[in-house]
């Protein structure tokens, strides 16, 4: 029998086509970000099983991590976020960086996910961090960078912004509701999942945490509260640093599509303060597109150095569906300037002439490599969506001349070797 010829389940092949629009895409991005003065950094695809064990949630670690002992008898993971493998690496360095460190990366990451739209067991994620600073100035920096990253698809008008703060959830759950600590991870937890799970699951899950029912009451109305009545009922820090954000942004077009949201929780277990999520409008593609927020306690995990950072992973799946959706896709330039038709083999050390000059000046060049009929190489010209054919036939060879004939309009002309570097 046959081997299979798919690729493994929840994962895609990038054809040329689709390779060359997750460049373009991801060239956009870092093309953002870089203006805002981040630096790209990398890290290895495996790391040690414990450094996700130790913050990145349940759900991750014990459902989605891809995970396996090495010869060494070492438990190794597949990396399932960035975000572990920059605390360890900033961790490093933490005494020697310049503060505040701003870095991104653009890694593929894996987990054991149910393929459906928007989630897939590999996908790549552009993560952007910002370490350092002042921690409400720096909030307000992420969100109105991630707000540009889709301004720059012009897509603005499309998404929203939800924010919520992990201090003020704890200030509720905790202080206000009197849920232990480990009572509060699990509700919040639970408020996570509650789309996915729906409500008799999630009515299930407060009740095994004896959640009982005037808490669960407080916690609806929580959950219903508007910003205003909030800064009224529960004023406490996390809500000053709202406030702030909110009125830092007010500069920004970010603060139009800006939303106070109490049931953004964010699964992974080590945000501390700010966390957001930004959506689509469109009902077609419910996944949240980004997800970040701010963590105190990560960089302090590697050593007795602690260093506060913000930021945020931004998906290529739902980007794609998102862009796909609001017909915002960028147009991919024709990979190919130039091809080099073939009349005849003994011709092919003359052609390379050209297409050497041609690709000093830093045009594509593809050349035919068999004397096949003309009539079928320009078939293929059209099928590569090249601009220019060059022909090069005996009397030019002869004549030290070549032919070009741009495929767009038909024009064909004749000209000397010599007029080569002139083309543009
Ligand atoms: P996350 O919310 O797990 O956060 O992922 C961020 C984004 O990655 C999601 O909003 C989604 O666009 C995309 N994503 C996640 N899982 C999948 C999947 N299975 N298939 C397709 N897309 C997916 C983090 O990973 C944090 N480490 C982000 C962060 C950086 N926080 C601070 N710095």
């Amino acid at each position: 029998m046959a081997l299979s010829n798919k690729p493994y389940k929840g994962t895609r092949d990038f054809f040329p086509p689709d390779m060359r629009i997750h460049n373009a895409i991801f060239s956009s991005l870092s093309k953002v970000v870089e203006n805002y003065g981040y630096e790209q950094y990398n890290g290895p695809m495996l790391e040690s099983f414990d450094l996700y064990a130790a913050k990145t949630g349940e759900e991750i670690v014990n459902a989605q991590l891809y995970h396996f002992e090495d010869r060494g008898k070492r438990r190794v993971a597949v990396r399932p976020e960035m975000t572990p493998t920059l605390a360890r690496m900033v961790s490093q360095q933490v005494q020697e960086l310049p503060k505040p460190i701003r870095w991104f990366s653009l890694p593929n990451l894996w987990r054991y996910e149910r393929p459906q739209r928007g989630r897939l067991r590999e996908h790549w994620q552009l993560n952007v961090d910002l370490l350092g600073g002042d921690t409400r100035l720096a909030d307000s920096e992420i969100l109105s960078l991630a707000f540009n990253l889709i301004s720059e698809f012009k897509g603005q008008e499309h998404i929203q912004i939800h924010i919520n703060h992990r201090g003020l959830v704890n200030f509720v759950f905790q202080d206000q509701l009197g849920l232990s600590a480990e009572q509060a991870l699990q509700v919040s937890k639970a408020v996570d999942a509650r789309p996915k799970i729906g409500e008799a699951a999630y009515e299930k899950w407060l009740s095994d945490q004896g959640v009982n029912s005037d808490q669960a009451i407080k916690l609806e109305a929580f959950f219903k509260s508007d910003f205003t009545s909030l800064c009224e009922n529960y004023p406490c820090e996390a809500i000053d640093d709202l406030k702030a954000i909110f009125k830092n942004l007010e500069c920004s077009e970010a603060h139009k599509v800006l939303i106070f949201d109490p049931m953004i929780m964010r699964g992974l277990d080590y945000y501390t303060g700010l966390v957001f999520e930004i959506f689509d409008t469109s009902p077609e593609n419910n996944r949240a597109m980004f997800g970040g927020g701010r963590y105190d306690n990560l960089i302090g995990l590697f050593g007795k150095h602690q260093l506060s950072g913000v930021g945020f992973g931004m998906g290529d799946v739902t980007l794609r569906n998102f862009l796909e959706t609001h017909k915002l896709m960028p147009a991919i330039q024709a990979p190919i300037d130039y091809f080099v038709a073939l009349t005849n083999k003994d011709y092919w050390s003359y052609s390379q002439q050209i297409c050497k000059v041609l690709r000093v000046k830093g045009h594509s060049v593809y050349e035919a490599l068999s004397d096949v009929k003309l009539a079928n190489q320009f078939k293929q010209a059209h099928k590569l969506n090249s601009k220019f054919v060059i022909i090069v036939g005996e009397d030019e060879v002869a004549q030290k001349q070549f032919q070009l004939k741009e495929l767009a309009t038909g024009e064909q002309k004749t000209y000397a070797l010599s007029e080569l570097e002139a083309l543009d």
